[in-house]
Protein backbone atom coordinates (compact mmCIF):
# COMPACT_ATOMS: atom_id res chain seq x y z
CA UNK A 1 0.00 0.00 0.00
CA UNK A 2 2.69 2.41 0.69
CA UNK A 3 4.34 2.23 -2.48
CA UNK A 4 0.90 2.78 -4.48
CA UNK A 5 0.34 6.18 -5.93
CA UNK A 6 -3.24 6.15 -6.38
CA UNK A 7 -5.44 5.23 -3.27
CA UNK A 8 -8.98 5.23 -3.09
CA UNK A 9 -11.11 4.78 0.14
CA UNK A 10 -15.09 4.26 -0.20
CA UNK A 11 -18.15 3.44 1.29
CA UNK A 12 -19.61 0.47 0.14
CA UNK A 13 -23.16 0.00 0.28
CA UNK A 14 -24.47 2.33 -2.16
CA UNK A 15 -21.67 3.44 -3.37
CA UNK A 16 -19.25 0.93 -4.54
CA UNK A 17 -21.86 -1.30 -4.65
CA UNK A 18 -25.63 -1.36 -5.48
CA UNK A 19 -24.80 -1.38 -9.09
CA UNK A 20 -22.59 -4.40 -10.63
CA UNK A 21 -22.27 -3.18 -14.43
CA UNK A 22 -21.73 0.54 -12.98
CA UNK A 23 -18.73 -1.45 -10.52
CA UNK A 24 -17.34 -3.15 -13.69
CA UNK A 25 -17.02 0.03 -15.60
CA UNK A 26 -15.27 1.63 -12.87
CA UNK A 27 -12.84 -1.71 -11.92
CA UNK A 28 -12.22 -1.13 -16.00
CA UNK A 29 -11.49 2.10 -15.86
CA UNK A 30 -9.01 1.44 -13.23
CA UNK A 31 -7.19 -1.43 -15.82
CA UNK A 32 -7.07 0.72 -18.63
CA UNK A 33 -5.58 3.48 -17.49
CA UNK A 34 -3.21 1.46 -15.02
CA UNK A 35 -3.80 2.92 -12.19
CA UNK A 36 -3.77 0.22 -9.58
CA UNK A 37 -5.08 2.19 -6.84
CA UNK A 38 -4.88 1.02 -3.45
CA UNK A 39 -8.25 0.35 -1.66
CA UNK A 40 -9.48 0.93 1.61
CA UNK A 41 -13.21 -0.11 2.00
CA UNK A 42 -14.88 2.39 4.68
CA UNK A 43 -18.01 0.71 5.97
CA UNK A 44 -20.62 0.40 8.35
CA UNK A 45 -20.87 -2.93 8.74
CA UNK A 46 -19.47 -5.27 10.79
CA UNK A 47 -16.10 -7.71 9.53
CA UNK A 48 -17.90 -10.71 8.67
CA UNK A 49 -20.83 -8.81 7.16
CA UNK A 50 -18.66 -6.69 5.32
CA UNK A 51 -16.37 -9.90 3.94
CA UNK A 52 -20.14 -11.14 2.72
CA UNK A 53 -20.57 -8.12 0.87
CA UNK A 54 -17.82 -8.65 -0.75
CA UNK A 55 -18.19 -12.18 -2.14
CA UNK A 56 -21.77 -11.52 -2.83
CA UNK A 57 -20.92 -8.36 -4.96
CA UNK A 58 -17.80 -9.61 -6.51
CA UNK A 59 -15.41 -6.56 -5.10
CA UNK A 60 -12.05 -6.76 -5.50
CA UNK A 61 -10.42 -7.05 -2.34
CA UNK A 62 -9.11 -4.20 0.00
CA UNK A 63 -5.71 -3.61 1.09
CA UNK A 64 -7.58 -2.27 4.74
CA UNK A 65 -10.99 -2.44 6.04
CA UNK A 66 -12.00 0.05 8.19
CA UNK A 67 -15.38 -0.97 10.07
CA UNK A 68 -18.35 -0.11 12.12
CA UNK A 69 -18.04 3.45 11.14
CA UNK A 70 -14.60 3.83 11.92
CA UNK A 71 -14.29 2.29 15.23
CA UNK A 72 -12.05 -0.98 13.98
CA UNK A 73 -9.41 -1.18 11.01
CA UNK A 74 -8.33 -4.53 10.04
CA UNK A 75 -5.29 -5.37 7.53
CA UNK A 76 -7.33 -7.36 5.18
CA UNK A 77 -4.66 -10.37 4.23
CA UNK A 78 -4.84 -11.27 7.98
CA UNK A 79 -7.37 -9.58 9.22
CA UNK A 80 -5.57 -8.51 12.53
CA UNK A 81 -7.44 -5.23 14.07
CA UNK A 82 -5.04 -2.30 14.53
CA UNK A 83 -4.60 -2.66 18.23
CA UNK A 84 -3.49 1.01 18.21
CA UNK A 85 -6.74 2.46 16.89
CA UNK A 86 -8.33 0.06 18.95
CA UNK A 87 -6.65 1.60 22.40
CA UNK A 88 -6.48 5.10 21.22
CA UNK A 89 -10.57 5.57 20.95
CA UNK A 90 -11.94 3.22 23.67
CA UNK A 91 -10.39 4.71 25.94
CA UNK A 92 -13.11 6.87 27.13
CA UNK A 93 -16.01 4.58 25.90
CA UNK A 94 -19.27 3.96 27.96
CA UNK A 95 -21.86 1.71 26.51
CA UNK A 96 -23.42 0.75 29.41
CA UNK A 97 -24.25 4.47 30.18
CA UNK A 98 -25.62 5.06 25.92
CA UNK A 99 -27.77 1.74 26.58
CA UNK A 100 -28.99 3.09 30.03
CA UNK A 101 -29.78 6.29 28.19
CA UNK A 102 -31.44 4.56 25.84
CA UNK A 103 -34.09 2.42 27.70
CA UNK A 104 -35.73 6.09 27.53
CA UNK A 105 -36.52 6.32 23.90
CA UNK A 106 -38.36 3.45 23.11
CA UNK A 107 -38.61 3.66 19.49
CA UNK A 108 -34.66 3.04 19.10
CA UNK A 109 -34.44 -0.74 18.32
CA UNK A 110 -30.72 -1.95 19.03
CA UNK A 111 -29.24 -3.67 16.05
CA UNK A 112 -27.46 -6.70 17.21
CA UNK A 113 -23.83 -6.86 16.37
CA UNK A 114 -21.15 -9.01 17.61
CA UNK A 115 -19.38 -6.32 19.50
CA UNK A 116 -19.76 -3.18 21.53
CA UNK A 117 -17.41 -1.47 19.28
CA UNK A 118 -20.05 1.00 18.56
CA UNK A 119 -24.03 0.61 19.69
CA UNK A 120 -26.09 0.73 16.94
CA UNK A 121 -30.14 1.48 16.63
CA UNK A 122 -32.54 1.62 13.44
CA UNK A 123 -35.58 3.79 13.73
CA UNK A 124 -38.57 4.05 11.71
CA UNK A 125 -38.74 6.96 9.30
CA UNK A 126 -39.78 10.31 10.78
CA UNK A 127 -38.69 9.23 13.99
CA UNK A 128 -36.11 12.17 13.45
CA UNK A 129 -37.01 14.24 16.38
CA UNK A 130 -36.46 11.64 18.54
CA UNK A 131 -33.25 10.74 17.51
CA UNK A 132 -32.62 14.21 18.24
CA UNK A 133 -33.92 14.24 21.84
CA UNK A 134 -31.79 11.29 22.35
CA UNK A 135 -28.66 12.88 21.51
CA UNK A 136 -29.67 15.94 23.53
CA UNK A 137 -30.20 14.09 26.50
CA UNK A 138 -26.90 12.11 25.97
CA UNK A 139 -25.04 15.87 25.52
CA UNK A 140 -26.62 16.98 28.59
CA UNK A 141 -26.06 13.75 30.65
CA UNK A 142 -21.98 14.42 29.55
CA UNK A 143 -21.90 11.00 28.25
CA UNK A 144 -19.04 10.87 25.71
CA UNK A 145 -20.06 9.98 22.12
CA UNK A 146 -19.81 10.81 18.78
CA UNK A 147 -23.27 10.76 17.24
CA UNK A 148 -24.24 9.73 13.70
CA UNK A 149 -27.46 9.70 12.15
CA UNK A 150 -28.22 7.93 8.67
CA UNK A 151 -30.48 7.12 5.99
CA UNK A 152 -33.41 8.61 8.45
CA UNK A 153 -33.31 4.93 9.66
CA UNK A 154 -29.51 3.77 11.70
CA UNK A 155 -28.06 5.56 14.66
CA UNK A 156 -24.86 4.84 15.13
CA UNK A 157 -22.89 5.59 18.88
CA UNK A 158 -19.32 5.80 18.61
CA UNK A 159 -16.24 6.31 20.96
CA UNK A 160 -15.96 10.41 20.97
CA UNK A 161 -12.86 10.76 18.59
CA UNK A 162 -13.82 7.79 16.15
CA UNK A 163 -16.29 7.51 13.40
CA UNK A 164 -15.13 7.29 9.17
CA UNK A 165 -12.82 10.23 8.72
CA UNK A 166 -11.11 10.15 12.11
CA UNK A 167 -10.33 7.01 10.77
CA UNK A 168 -9.65 7.64 7.50
CA UNK A 169 -7.15 10.13 8.08
CA UNK A 170 -5.18 7.90 10.87
CA UNK A 171 -5.01 5.12 8.22
CA UNK A 172 -3.71 7.82 5.46
CA UNK A 173 -0.96 8.60 7.55
CA UNK A 174 -0.19 5.12 9.00
CA UNK A 175 -0.56 3.17 6.10
CA UNK A 176 -0.06 5.15 2.86
CA UNK A 177 2.17 6.71 0.28
CA UNK A 178 2.77 10.42 1.97
CA UNK A 179 2.70 11.36 -2.33
CA UNK A 180 -0.62 9.22 -2.90
CA UNK A 181 -3.43 10.79 -5.25
CA UNK A 182 -6.54 10.19 -2.96
CA UNK A 183 -10.32 9.72 -3.82
CA UNK A 184 -12.71 9.36 -0.72
CA UNK A 185 -16.53 8.49 -1.63
CA UNK A 186 -19.44 8.28 -0.36
CA UNK A 187 -23.58 8.19 0.10
CA UNK A 188 -24.66 8.76 3.11
CA UNK A 189 -24.88 10.23 7.00
CA UNK A 190 -21.94 8.25 8.09
CA UNK A 191 -19.63 8.88 5.40
CA UNK A 192 -19.86 13.09 5.91
CA UNK A 193 -17.18 13.23 8.42
CA UNK A 194 -14.91 11.45 6.14
CA UNK A 195 -15.95 13.23 3.02
CA UNK A 196 -15.11 16.48 5.03
CA UNK A 197 -11.37 15.81 5.40
CA UNK A 198 -8.95 17.66 3.18
CA UNK A 199 -9.02 15.49 0.57
CA UNK A 200 -10.83 15.58 -2.95
CA UNK A 201 -14.13 13.58 -2.07
CA UNK A 202 -17.55 12.62 -3.98
CA UNK A 203 -20.65 12.08 -2.87
CA UNK A 204 -22.26 10.33 -5.27
CA UNK A 205 -25.47 10.89 -7.05
CA UNK A 206 -27.78 8.56 -5.64
CA UNK A 207 -26.61 10.28 -2.17
CA UNK A 208 -28.93 10.64 0.85
CA UNK A 209 -30.40 13.80 1.19
CA UNK A 210 -28.78 14.50 4.55
CA UNK A 211 -25.45 14.90 2.47
CA UNK A 212 -26.96 17.83 1.23
CA UNK A 213 -26.05 19.56 4.65
CA UNK A 214 -22.58 19.30 3.48
CA UNK A 215 -20.72 22.83 2.09
CA UNK A 216 -19.71 23.52 -1.26
CA UNK A 217 -16.38 23.05 -1.46
CA UNK A 218 -13.72 22.58 -4.07
CA UNK A 219 -12.59 18.68 -2.83
CA UNK A 220 -16.44 18.07 -2.51
CA UNK A 221 -17.31 16.97 -5.71
CA UNK A 222 -20.97 16.36 -6.50
CA UNK A 223 -21.36 13.13 -9.17
CA UNK A 224 -24.18 13.40 -11.25
CA UNK A 225 -23.42 9.46 -12.18
CA UNK A 226 -24.48 6.82 -9.19
CA UNK A 227 -23.13 4.79 -7.09
CA UNK A 228 -19.86 3.13 -8.71
CA UNK A 229 -19.75 5.43 -11.90
CA UNK A 230 -20.21 8.50 -9.68
CA UNK A 231 -16.59 7.23 -8.41
CA UNK A 232 -15.13 7.61 -11.74
CA UNK A 233 -16.56 10.43 -13.10
CA UNK A 234 -15.37 11.88 -9.46
CA UNK A 235 -11.73 10.33 -9.97
CA UNK A 236 -11.91 11.90 -14.03
CA UNK A 237 -12.91 15.43 -12.47
CA UNK A 238 -9.62 15.76 -9.65
CA UNK A 239 -7.06 13.31 -10.89
CA UNK A 240 -7.58 12.74 -14.95
CA UNK A 241 -9.03 16.50 -15.89
CA UNK A 242 -8.21 16.09 -19.72
CA UNK A 243 -9.25 12.52 -19.80
CA UNK A 244 -12.68 13.23 -21.53
CA UNK A 245 -11.43 15.28 -23.69
CA UNK A 246 -8.14 13.04 -25.01
CA UNK A 247 -8.26 12.28 -28.68
CA UNK A 248 -9.56 9.16 -29.51
CA UNK A 249 -5.68 6.64 -30.10
CA UNK A 250 -3.85 8.21 -28.01
C1 LIG B 1 -24.52 -0.22 7.92
C2 LIG B 1 -24.37 -1.07 9.16
C3 LIG B 1 -25.28 -0.59 10.27
C4 LIG B 1 -25.03 0.91 10.52
C5 LIG B 1 -25.26 1.66 9.22
C6 LIG B 1 -25.02 3.16 9.34
O1 LIG B 1 -25.78 -0.41 7.34
O2 LIG B 1 -24.67 -2.43 8.85
O3 LIG B 1 -24.99 -1.31 11.45
O4 LIG B 1 -25.91 1.39 11.52
O5 LIG B 1 -24.36 1.16 8.24
O6 LIG B 1 -23.74 3.47 9.77
MG1 LIG C 1 -23.45 3.79 2.09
Amino acid sequence: MKRKDYLLATDLDNTLAGDPLALQGLLNFFNKEELDPALIYVTGRHLDSALELMEKEQLPAPDLWITDVGTAIYDADTLTEDTEWHNRINENWQPSAILRMAKNFPDLKRQELPHSKRISFTVEPGNSKTVRLFQENLELEGIPHYFVFSSDRDVDLLPEHSGKGQAVEYALKRYAAPHAKVLLAGDSGNDSQMLSLPFPSVIVGNAQPELNDLPSHPLIYRSTAHFAGGIQEAWEHYHMPSYKTKPIGS
